[in-house]
């Protein structure tokens, strides 16, 4: 199963009763196994949480720490485009050229890189003393 598939399939556990808008989330690991999350709403509405950071916790569970794909999709008209947050998220996991597949449920799929969502990353090399 392609990686857009699994997204495709999981995102149909997504829990967004308030949005009305599902998200499913597929990253690959640099040992090949492919973890997938959703996002999950609350009525406390700041304390929903995206596809992505579901499927990021699901690998860093699993004892895994580096991603080498990711995939998204959602209903909506355009290619889903991960949030701000979740780039952050992704990037502490993967590299500048990891691809990332943005997708509808429709069909319509658009091809990009982590590096090219999120340039110039704040990541732990900053870290520490100047
Ligand atoms: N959402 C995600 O799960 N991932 C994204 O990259 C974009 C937004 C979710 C958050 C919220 O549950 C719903 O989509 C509407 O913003």
């Amino acid at each position: 199963m392609s990686l857009v598939d699994a997204a495709r399939l999981v995102r149909e556990n997504a829990y967004a009763p308030y949005s009305n808008f599902q998200v499913g989330a597929a990253i690959r690991s640099a040992s090949g196994v492919v973890y997938t999350g959703v996002n999950v709403e609350n009525a406390a509405y700041p304390e929903g949480t995206c596809a992505e950071a579901g499927a990021i916790a699901a690998m860093v569970a699993a004892g895994e720490t580096k991603l080498v794909e990711v995939a998204v999709i959602a209903g909506s008209p355009l290619p889903v485009s991960p949030c701000g947050g979740c780039r952050q998220k992704l990037a502490e996991f993967g590299a500048s050229d990891v691809p990332v597949t943005m997708a509808t449920t429709g069909g319509t799929v658009e091809e990009t890189t982590l590096g090219a969502l999120l340039p110039g990353a704040f990541s732990n090399d900053y870290l520490g003393e100047g």
